[in-house]
This record gives C-alpha cells, sequence and structure tokens, in this order.
C-alpha cells in the first residue's frame, strides 16, 4: 500500500485526478471505477479543468459507478446518476453509452445486479478504480456485515449511512433504505485502486483502517490490504489520528 498525504483537499484531489489523467494517456481506452459523494468531487473538478484545457480526452475510456440508490430514477436529483451527469458527465466527453450506472428505477434489481457484474466482465474488469470511504468503513455500499458479499448486490443501508446521506436529501425519510453496488469482489479486481479520504469526519475510521492489517467484513475497506496496486491519499485532516497514533 502507499500512502499519500497532501496539504489539503484541494491538492489531494488534483493528485488523483493527475493519475487518471496519466493512465488515460497511456491507455485511452482505460476503464474508470467512479464513486460519488462529496469526496470525489474536487477530482471531478481538476478533471473537468484539464479537460477545458485540452489535457484529456474521455473518448474512448469508459467508466462504471460504484453504486446507486435502489428506487430513484436517473431524473431524480438525489441519485447518483445524475450527481455523475452534473459533476462531471455533462462537461467531459465520455460517450453517452461508455457511462455505465445501475438503473435506479428497476423493477427487478437482482437482474440488474447479474448485468453490471457481467458488464464489467465484459470489459475485462476496471483499470482504476477510485474509492471514498463511508464513516462505518463501506466502501462503495458494501456495508459492515458478517460475510464480504462478492458481486453486485442489493444492499439494505444501514442507519448510520443513510444518516451520513441525509444531508443530500430534505430528511432522514427520503433517503432509500436500499442500494444496489459493486461487490468486493469487482472492487477487488480493479488493476488500480485509489482510495479518496478528506476531511476530519474521515480521520477515525482512517486511523482504523490504517493502524490494522486484520481483515474483517465488519470494517468493509479492510480487504484493501492485500491489494497489490492500493493507493491511500488523504488530506492532513483525514491523516491527523493516523499520524498522532
Ligand atoms: C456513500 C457512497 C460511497 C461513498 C461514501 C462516502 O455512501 N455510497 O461510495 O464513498 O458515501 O461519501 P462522502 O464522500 O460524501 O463522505
Amino acid at each position: 500500500m502507499k500512502i499519500v498525504i497532501k496539504k489539503d483537499k484541494k491538492i489531494a484531489a488534483r493528485y488523483v485526478a493527475d493519475q487518471i489523467i496519466a493512465l488515460l494517456k497511456e491507455k485511452p481506452t482505460s476503464v474508470l471505477g467512479l464513486p460519488t459523494g462529496s469526496t470525489p468531487k474536487g477530482v471531478y473538478d481538476a478533471l473537468i479543468e484539464s479537460y477545458k484545457a485540452s489535457e484529456v480526452s474521455f473518448s474512448n475510456a469508459q467508466s462504471f459507478n460504484l453504486d446507486e440508490y435502489l428506487g430513484l430514477e436517473a431524473s431524480h436529483p438525489q441519485s447518483y446518476a445524475y450527481y455523475m451527469r452534473k459533476n462531471l458527465f455533462d462537461f467531459v466527453d465520455f460517450k453517452a453509452t461508455s457511462t455505465h450506472i445501475y438503473k435506479g428505477d428497476t423493477h427487478d434489481a437482482q437482474k440488474e445486479c447479474t448485468d453490471y457484474t457481467n458488464r464489467i466482465k465484459a470489459v475485462n474488469g476496471i483499470d482504476f478504480q477510485l474509492l471514498g470511504i463511508g464513516p462505518n468503513g463501506h466502501i462503495g455500499f458494501n456495508e459492515p456485515s458478517d460475510t464480504f458479499n462478492m458481486h453486485s448486490h442489493v444492499v439494505t443501508l444501514s442507519e448510520k449511512t443513510r444518516k451520513a446521506n441525509a444531508r443530500f436529501f430534505n430528511d432522514l425519510a427520503s433517503v432509500p433504505k436500499k442500494a444496489m453496488t459493486m461487490g468486493i469482489g469487482e472492487i477487488f479486481s480493479s488493476k488500480k485502486i485509489y482510495l479518496l479520504a478528506l476531511g476530519k469526519e474521515k480521520a477515525s475510521i482512517m486511523a482504523q483502517f490504517l493502524l490494522s492489517d486484520e481483515i474483517d467484513p465488519h470494517l468493509p475497506a479492510s480487504i484493501l490490504h492485500i491489494h497489490p496496486e492500493l493507493t491511500v491519499v488523504m488530506d492532513k485532516d483525514a491523516a491527523c489520528s493516523y499520524q498522532n497514533a
């Protein structure tokens, strides 16, 4: 594991964006695994800036989003499909057919999950997976559990996750109770993984994750300890408990 600590959020985001840009230069057909939430926002801003400066193109790349709320259609402002359009896809040159995300309004979530796993397999897996981390150590929506769930699946969101994500909704009751997420297997089989953690709200979970190499499905991110190409990027705030330990 490589650990990179940057002075602030903006510098950390630019660092991650530059890794994506370097990969796309080397392999323009790269498959990117993308997260949502507040953490990747600065990375997407930096990618848009570089795209506008003609430093990067996504025209031959593909993307797979990590997860989506079950029950929200793509036009719902809190859906991750909407987030991706408003924060990245509307501003860069991905082909519309090259960006993949679970259909939140599907009537057959199991089938949607199986299809998604097969679509990832069909492109030979993800080259570069960017991850955020939930305050309970979840990655994608792989919640703490007694076992690791390997493939795309429907998940019942924990109260902690619903509360953490309620800030994007009018109230807690509006936060969906279920979601679809890539499994640990799909995430883990990515060739490179970048875990980005920003802000002091992530300090405690990052210390927990980094200070023990025990692999425990109750801290889903712990599986990443054995990934051969993991880079953890933090700003000083997210790194503070780890550094002071
Ligand atoms: C959500 C997403 C995760 C994300 C996490 C952290 O639950 N499903 O993919 O990494 O929350 O979000 P944030 O970056 O807003 O802290």
